[in-house]
Protein backbone atom coordinates (compact mmCIF):
# COMPACT_ATOMS: atom_id res chain seq x y z
CA UNK A 1 0.00 0.00 0.00
CA UNK A 2 1.52 3.25 -0.95
CA UNK A 3 -0.25 5.92 1.39
CA UNK A 4 -1.95 3.87 4.66
CA UNK A 5 -3.64 5.69 7.29
CA UNK A 6 -4.89 4.37 10.55
CA UNK A 7 -6.99 5.96 13.81
CA UNK A 8 -6.42 9.17 12.01
CA UNK A 9 -8.22 12.08 14.38
CA UNK A 10 -8.42 15.72 14.44
CA UNK A 11 -8.98 17.65 17.42
CA UNK A 12 -8.87 21.25 18.37
CA UNK A 13 -8.89 22.28 22.48
CA UNK A 14 -10.09 18.45 23.12
CA UNK A 15 -12.98 18.68 20.67
CA UNK A 16 -12.83 16.16 17.84
CA UNK A 17 -13.87 17.25 14.14
CA UNK A 18 -12.41 14.23 12.36
CA UNK A 19 -11.83 10.92 12.79
CA UNK A 20 -10.62 8.29 10.16
CA UNK A 21 -9.87 4.62 11.41
CA UNK A 22 -8.86 3.84 7.67
CA UNK A 23 -7.99 4.82 4.67
CA UNK A 24 -5.37 3.36 2.05
CA UNK A 25 -4.73 4.18 -0.91
CA UNK A 26 -2.61 2.57 -4.14
CA UNK A 27 -0.87 4.28 -6.86
CA UNK A 28 -3.24 5.11 -9.80
CA UNK A 29 -6.43 5.25 -7.48
CA UNK A 30 -8.54 7.85 -6.82
CA UNK A 31 -11.15 7.67 -3.26
CA UNK A 32 -13.51 9.92 -3.00
CA UNK A 33 -14.56 11.80 0.05
CA UNK A 34 -18.48 12.53 0.33
CA UNK A 35 -20.78 14.48 3.06
CA UNK A 36 -22.49 17.63 3.89
CA UNK A 37 -20.60 20.64 4.73
CA UNK A 38 -19.05 20.77 8.12
CA UNK A 39 -18.62 16.78 8.19
CA UNK A 40 -14.67 16.99 8.34
CA UNK A 41 -13.61 16.15 5.03
CA UNK A 42 -11.46 19.25 4.53
CA UNK A 43 -9.65 19.11 8.20
CA UNK A 44 -9.01 15.39 7.00
CA UNK A 45 -7.54 16.96 3.83
CA UNK A 46 -5.68 19.23 5.87
CA UNK A 47 -4.16 16.64 8.10
CA UNK A 48 -3.34 14.73 5.39
CA UNK A 49 -1.11 17.90 4.21
CA UNK A 50 0.37 18.14 7.57
CA UNK A 51 -1.30 21.43 7.66
CA UNK A 52 -3.54 21.15 11.07
CA UNK A 53 -1.02 22.22 13.27
CA UNK A 54 -0.92 25.81 11.64
CA UNK A 55 -4.54 26.58 12.50
CA UNK A 56 -3.49 25.11 16.38
CA UNK A 57 -5.30 21.52 15.97
CA UNK A 58 -3.61 18.67 17.08
CA UNK A 59 -3.38 15.23 14.85
CA UNK A 60 -2.99 12.02 16.35
CA UNK A 61 -2.98 8.15 14.62
CA UNK A 62 -0.61 7.31 11.79
CA UNK A 63 -0.02 8.31 8.68
CA UNK A 64 2.54 6.04 6.19
CA UNK A 65 3.49 7.10 2.55
CA UNK A 66 5.76 4.63 1.03
CA UNK A 67 7.10 3.06 4.56
CA UNK A 68 7.13 6.19 6.31
CA UNK A 69 5.26 7.80 9.15
CA UNK A 70 4.75 11.41 8.14
CA UNK A 71 2.60 11.92 11.17
CA UNK A 72 5.85 12.44 13.34
CA UNK A 73 8.04 14.45 10.40
CA UNK A 74 8.91 18.22 11.64
CA UNK A 75 7.85 21.17 10.08
CA UNK A 76 10.92 21.09 7.93
CA UNK A 77 10.69 17.53 6.91
CA UNK A 78 6.83 17.94 6.09
CA UNK A 79 7.98 20.95 3.75
CA UNK A 80 9.95 18.82 1.79
CA UNK A 81 6.95 16.00 1.56
CA UNK A 82 4.63 18.99 0.66
CA UNK A 83 3.84 19.91 -2.96
CA UNK A 84 6.69 17.12 -3.57
CA UNK A 85 5.04 13.66 -2.33
CA UNK A 86 1.50 15.07 -1.69
CA UNK A 87 0.03 18.17 -2.86
CA UNK A 88 -3.53 19.64 -2.82
CA UNK A 89 -5.66 21.69 -5.04
CA UNK A 90 -8.68 23.63 -3.50
CA UNK A 91 -11.65 25.27 -4.52
CA UNK A 92 -10.46 28.68 -6.08
CA UNK A 93 -6.61 27.67 -7.03
CA UNK A 94 -6.53 31.42 -8.11
CA UNK A 95 -6.10 32.31 -4.55
CA UNK A 96 -3.70 30.04 -3.83
CA UNK A 97 -1.10 31.79 -7.04
CA UNK A 98 0.89 34.86 -6.06
CA UNK A 99 -0.71 37.55 -8.23
CA UNK A 100 2.37 39.73 -9.06
CA UNK A 101 4.20 37.11 -10.56
CA UNK A 102 3.71 35.78 -14.23
CA UNK A 103 2.38 32.26 -14.53
CA UNK A 104 5.83 30.92 -16.15
CA UNK A 105 7.68 32.62 -13.25
CA UNK A 106 5.74 30.92 -10.75
CA UNK A 107 5.51 27.66 -12.88
CA UNK A 108 9.51 27.83 -13.56
CA UNK A 109 10.11 28.93 -9.60
CA UNK A 110 8.29 26.03 -8.08
CA UNK A 111 9.84 23.37 -10.18
CA UNK A 112 13.31 25.03 -9.25
CA UNK A 113 12.71 24.75 -5.46
CA UNK A 114 11.85 21.25 -5.76
CA UNK A 115 15.33 20.84 -7.38
CA UNK A 116 15.08 21.18 -10.89
CA UNK A 117 17.82 22.24 -13.20
CA UNK A 118 17.10 24.83 -15.83
CA UNK A 119 17.32 22.78 -18.71
CA UNK A 120 14.79 20.56 -16.98
CA UNK A 121 12.25 22.99 -16.13
CA UNK A 122 11.55 23.85 -19.71
CA UNK A 123 10.20 20.39 -21.38
CA UNK A 124 8.85 19.64 -18.49
CA UNK A 125 6.79 23.10 -18.21
CA UNK A 126 5.59 22.30 -21.69
CA UNK A 127 4.94 18.77 -21.13
CA UNK A 128 2.76 19.71 -18.45
CA UNK A 129 0.75 22.10 -20.13
CA UNK A 130 0.23 20.02 -22.86
CA UNK A 131 -0.98 17.39 -20.80
CA UNK A 132 -3.84 19.61 -19.38
CA UNK A 133 -4.71 21.37 -22.47
CA UNK A 134 -3.15 24.45 -21.82
CA UNK A 135 -1.76 26.76 -24.58
CA UNK A 136 1.62 27.55 -23.62
CA UNK A 137 1.37 31.29 -24.27
CA UNK A 138 -0.67 31.14 -20.57
CA UNK A 139 3.13 31.65 -19.07
CA UNK A 140 3.15 34.91 -20.10
CA UNK A 141 0.06 36.02 -17.82
CA UNK A 142 -0.93 36.75 -14.79
CA UNK A 143 -3.03 35.01 -12.37
CA UNK A 144 -5.84 37.21 -12.43
CA UNK A 145 -5.89 37.29 -16.25
CA UNK A 146 -6.79 33.63 -16.69
CA UNK A 147 -10.26 31.74 -15.82
CA UNK A 148 -11.33 30.04 -12.78
CA UNK A 149 -11.15 26.73 -15.20
CA UNK A 150 -7.82 27.64 -16.32
CA UNK A 151 -6.44 28.23 -12.99
CA UNK A 152 -7.48 24.77 -11.79
CA UNK A 153 -5.84 22.85 -14.82
CA UNK A 154 -2.58 25.49 -14.26
CA UNK A 155 -2.55 23.94 -10.73
CA UNK A 156 -2.99 20.34 -12.19
CA UNK A 157 -0.24 21.06 -14.37
CA UNK A 158 2.21 21.76 -11.38
CA UNK A 159 0.76 18.73 -10.16
CA UNK A 160 2.09 16.48 -13.15
CA UNK A 161 5.63 18.55 -13.45
CA UNK A 162 6.34 17.55 -9.96
CA UNK A 163 5.08 13.92 -10.18
CA UNK A 164 3.17 13.93 -7.11
CA UNK A 165 2.48 10.87 -5.70
CA UNK A 166 -0.87 11.72 -4.07
CA UNK A 167 -3.31 14.51 -4.53
CA UNK A 168 -5.42 15.80 -2.68
CA UNK A 169 -8.79 17.55 -4.42
CA UNK A 170 -10.68 19.55 -2.30
CA UNK A 171 -13.82 20.62 -3.84
CA UNK A 172 -11.74 21.22 -6.94
CA UNK A 173 -14.62 21.40 -9.38
CA UNK A 174 -17.26 22.95 -7.10
CA UNK A 175 -17.06 26.80 -7.97
CA UNK A 176 -16.94 26.07 -11.40
CA UNK A 177 -19.65 26.10 -14.48
CA UNK A 178 -20.88 22.27 -15.15
CA UNK A 179 -19.40 22.36 -18.46
CA UNK A 180 -15.73 23.54 -17.25
CA UNK A 181 -16.39 20.92 -13.80
CA UNK A 182 -16.38 18.12 -16.84
CA UNK A 183 -13.07 19.64 -18.23
CA UNK A 184 -11.26 19.47 -14.54
CA UNK A 185 -12.04 15.86 -14.25
CA UNK A 186 -11.13 14.72 -17.37
CA UNK A 187 -7.79 16.62 -16.66
CA UNK A 188 -7.73 14.88 -13.29
CA UNK A 189 -8.72 11.64 -15.15
CA UNK A 190 -5.97 11.95 -17.43
CA UNK A 191 -3.02 13.09 -15.02
CA UNK A 192 -4.30 9.73 -13.04
CA UNK A 193 -3.74 7.43 -15.96
CA UNK A 194 -0.55 9.19 -17.47
CA UNK A 195 1.39 9.88 -14.07
CA UNK A 196 -0.34 6.97 -11.76
CA UNK A 197 -0.92 9.64 -9.39
CA UNK A 198 -3.42 8.89 -6.27
CA UNK A 199 -5.58 11.23 -5.95
CA UNK A 200 -8.13 11.95 -2.69
CA UNK A 201 -11.47 13.66 -4.56
CA UNK A 202 -13.34 15.51 -1.86
CA UNK A 203 -16.76 16.74 -2.84
CA UNK A 204 -20.24 17.28 -1.29
CA UNK A 205 -21.61 16.25 -4.40
CA UNK A 206 -21.58 12.06 -5.18
CA UNK A 207 -22.32 12.94 -8.66
CA UNK A 208 -18.81 13.82 -9.11
CA UNK A 209 -17.45 11.85 -7.49
CA UNK A 210 -19.18 9.10 -8.97
CA UNK A 211 -17.02 10.14 -12.43
CA UNK A 212 -13.51 9.59 -11.16
CA UNK A 213 -13.65 7.39 -7.88
CA UNK A 214 -12.77 3.85 -7.35
CA UNK A 215 -13.58 4.25 -3.95
CA UNK A 216 -16.05 5.73 -1.76
CA UNK A 217 -15.91 7.13 1.77
CA UNK A 218 -18.90 9.09 3.37
CA UNK A 219 -18.07 11.14 6.12
CA UNK A 220 -20.84 12.86 8.49
CA UNK A 221 -20.37 14.67 11.57
CA UNK A 222 -16.86 14.26 11.40
CA UNK A 223 -17.04 10.11 11.34
CA UNK A 224 -16.74 7.83 8.36
CA UNK A 225 -20.20 5.98 7.73
CA UNK A 226 -20.03 4.12 5.04
CA UNK A 227 -16.84 2.89 3.05
CA UNK A 228 -15.83 0.73 -0.15
CA UNK A 229 -15.49 0.97 -3.50
CA UNK A 230 -17.48 2.79 -5.51
CA UNK A 231 -19.83 0.19 -6.97
CA UNK A 232 -20.51 -1.28 -4.06
CA UNK A 233 -21.49 2.31 -2.34
CA UNK A 234 -23.63 3.87 -5.07
CA UNK A 235 -25.20 0.12 -6.08
CA UNK A 236 -25.77 -1.47 -2.61
CA UNK A 237 -25.51 1.46 0.24
CA UNK A 238 -25.67 -0.09 4.09
CA UNK A 239 -26.40 3.49 5.43
CA UNK A 240 -29.37 5.23 5.47
CA UNK A 241 -27.19 8.54 4.78
CA UNK A 242 -25.73 7.45 1.94
CA UNK A 243 -29.01 6.72 0.30
CA UNK A 244 -30.23 10.04 0.91
CA UNK A 245 -26.63 11.51 -0.18
CA UNK A 246 -27.78 9.51 -3.63
CA UNK A 247 -31.01 10.75 -3.89
CA UNK A 248 -30.35 14.12 -4.21
CA UNK A 249 -28.47 12.89 -7.48
CA UNK A 250 -30.32 14.30 -10.45
CA UNK A 251 -30.86 11.98 -12.84
CA UNK A 252 -29.88 13.75 -16.03
CA UNK A 253 -31.35 12.11 -19.19
CA UNK A 254 -33.64 9.38 -17.36
CA UNK A 255 -30.08 7.92 -16.62
CA UNK A 256 -28.65 7.54 -12.95
CA UNK A 257 -25.84 5.79 -11.29
N1 LIG B 1 -9.90 25.95 13.64
C1 LIG B 1 -10.96 25.22 14.05
N2 LIG B 1 -11.27 25.11 15.36
C2 LIG B 1 -12.32 24.38 15.76
N3 LIG B 1 -13.14 23.72 14.93
C3 LIG B 1 -12.89 23.79 13.61
C4 LIG B 1 -11.79 24.54 13.09
N4 LIG B 1 -11.80 24.43 11.76
C5 LIG B 1 -12.87 23.65 11.46
N5 LIG B 1 -13.52 23.27 12.56
C6 LIG B 1 -14.73 22.42 12.62
O1 LIG B 1 -14.47 21.18 11.99
C7 LIG B 1 -15.65 20.65 11.46
C8 LIG B 1 -15.40 20.09 10.09
O2 LIG B 1 -15.11 21.13 9.20
P1 LIG B 1 -14.61 20.86 7.71
O3 LIG B 1 -13.61 19.78 7.72
O4 LIG B 1 -14.19 22.16 7.15
O5 LIG B 1 -15.95 20.36 7.00
P2 LIG B 1 -16.22 20.08 5.45
O6 LIG B 1 -14.98 20.32 4.68
O7 LIG B 1 -16.71 18.66 5.40
O8 LIG B 1 -17.32 21.03 5.05
C9 LIG B 1 -16.68 21.77 11.46
O9 LIG B 1 -17.64 21.49 12.45
C10 LIG B 1 -15.88 22.99 11.84
O10 LIG B 1 -16.64 23.87 12.61
MG1 LIG C 1 -14.63 21.63 3.06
Amino acid sequence: MMLEVRDLQISYRDQVVASVPTLDLEPGQVLGIAGESGSGKSQTALALMGLTRYANGVVTGSMVLDGRELLTLSPRQWRLVRGRDIAMILQSPRAALNPTMKLGALFSRTLRLHGMTKDQRGPRMVQALAEVVLDAEILDRYPHEISGGQAQRFAIALVAALRVKVLIADEPTSALDVTVQAEVIDVLRNLRDRHGTAIIFISHDLSVIGELADAVMVMRDGAVVEQGSAESVFNQPTQEYTRMLLAAIPVIGGRSR
